[in-house]
């Protein structure tokens, strides 16, 4: 790569990202218990290709080898999770200190490899025994979860500086428990309701719990989805709809970290099917964080639909615009707005893009993996965050989602988002085109034009 012209601050992280359940296989060992993970991936048809968690890639046992991946990728910082299972196997009681010890090998390594450790308490894999109480539909859920980011903080808090509570917490209570397609399984808008306000309240504990075991330098925060939604058509139907999607994706969750209250229209539309909102929730889930995660792949376009779950808007693709194998529409100036609007609106004070990537249909030929799809995809968006940045955005790293190839949930392998190319049947990686041209950006802390 020519000497990048789009050069990011000094000291900004180049990262990747993955989660627990999406690498790490060893789903019955150091004493790990179940996750509605492991429940919903076993149920026939939950996943495209018939597929599990079971082994995913392996990494439980190959975290060196995924190490030594990262050194050749340049990276400086590493996103990964806490299988909260390990840890509870049954949801309380003391903590395990065999999974404890498993990610205190692999902090240690990444030490050793100079990478910086981003560490997601919640990736979705809650300990099935607190889903047979309720899981997130029970206000109780989110008191384990602060005596467990407790426990992960007690014992990685000296070596690990930053910390993720809750990632995308929309995506948990509603592909979780209304449209039913992430464990566990549900399809209740009441349901869903609840989990999304016990998410964030699992943040306010996770965050408390963080605040007292930590040193004063580390920093956490709570990674969410976002996107600009915009209407299909030039309807006012449409407008409403889009403004109502937004009210239900972004301004929920933000209005609600940033600025102590849900947003009233969407408690008018939500009404009646809220769980109860203590008076002092609020106050508690706003608790000021040091960084806000953003989660980007794509803007969501949207239509009104009479009847619609939650608030009676549909997703739509605009015409001619080109899609991810995910069927995402690709469009880099969506994360430009994202940022500029989360700046001026909410000002997080700090913000690292924990996740943006795409999924392509790779092909290993000859030993190479030749993707340049992926390589014009994350080129084009560290432009878009580039240009953010230079308009005054506080942007302190990007984590490209996925370091490997894993298990995308609902899809199974079908879909791989890696920088690395994993061979299931082996578990061989191989660096992929887009993973080398990503060792430049690192190397060279930017983009060229
Ligand atoms: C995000 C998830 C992540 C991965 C990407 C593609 O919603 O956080 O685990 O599946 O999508």
């Amino acid at each position: 790569m020519a000497s990048a012209d789009a050069l990011f601050p000094p000291g900004f992280v180049w990262g990747a990202a993955t989660s627990a359940y999406q690498i790490e296989g060893a789903v019955d060992e150091g004493g790990r218990g179940e996750s509605i993970w492991d429940v919903f991936s076993h149920r026939p048809s939950a996943i495209a290709d018939g597929s599990t968690g079971d082994v995913a890639c392996d990494s439980f046992h190959r975290y060196r080898e995924d190490i030594a991946l990262m050194r050749e990728l340049g990276l400086t910082g590493y996103r990964f999770s806490i299988a909260w299972p390990r840890i509870f196997p049954s949801g309380a009681g003391a903590p395990n200190e065999n999974g404890l010890d498993h990610y205190r090998r692999v902090v240690d390594a990444l030490a050793e490899a100079d990478i910086e450790p981003l560490v997601t308490l919640y990736h979705w894999d809650l300990p099935r025994s607190l889903q047979s109480r309720g899981g997130w539909t029970n206000r109780d859920t989110a008191a384990r979860f602060g005596e467990y980011a407790q426990a992960v903080a007690r014992a990685l808090g000296p070596e690990v500086r930053h910390w993720v509570t809750v990632n995308e917490p929309w995506v948990a209570a509603y592909l979780g428990h209304l449209v039913g397609i992430h464990a566990p399984g549900l399809r209740d808008r009441r349901a869903a309701l609840a989990a999304a306000h016990h998410l964030l309240l699992a943040h306010a504990d996770g965050m408390a719990a963080l605040r007292a075991e930590l040193p004063t330098d580390a920093q956490a925060g709570i990674a969410l989805n976002l996107a600009p939604v915009a209407p299909l058509g030039d309807t006012n139907a449409d407008a409403e709809a889009a403004n109502r999607f937004d009210g239900f994706l972004n301004r929920w969750f933000l209005d609600a970290l940033y600025k102590g209250r849900y947003p009233e229209d969407m408690l008018s539309v939500f009404g009646d099917d809220l769980p109860e909102i203590r008076p002092n929730d609020l106050a508690r889930i706003a608790a000021p964080t040091d960084f806000l995660g953003v989660n980007y792949y794509s803007p969501n376009t949207v239509r009104w639909a009479r009847g619609a779950p939650m608030v009676e808007a549909e997703m739509a693709s605009r015409p001619g615009v080109p899609q991810t194998a995910m069927g995402w529409e690709i469009d880099p100036n969506g994360l430009h707005q994202v940022l500029t609007r989360l700046h001026a609106e909410w000002a997080p004070g700090s913000i690292r893009i924990t996740e943006n990537g795409a999924a392509f249909d790779d092909r290993l030929v000859d030993g190479t993996v030749d993707d340049p799809d992926r390589e014009a995809y994350l080129h084009d968006h560290l432009l878009a965050a580039f240009r953010a940045v230079e308009e005054g955005v506080p942007l302190a790293g990007y984590y490209c989602w996925s370091l490997l190839d894993n298990f995308e949930w609902s899809y199974g392998y079908s879909r791989r988002f890696g920088l690395v190319h994993v061979d299931y049947a082996t578990q061989t990686r191989t660096i992929k085109r887009s993973g080398r041209w990503y060792a430049g950006v690192t190397r060279e802390n930017g983009v060229s034009g």
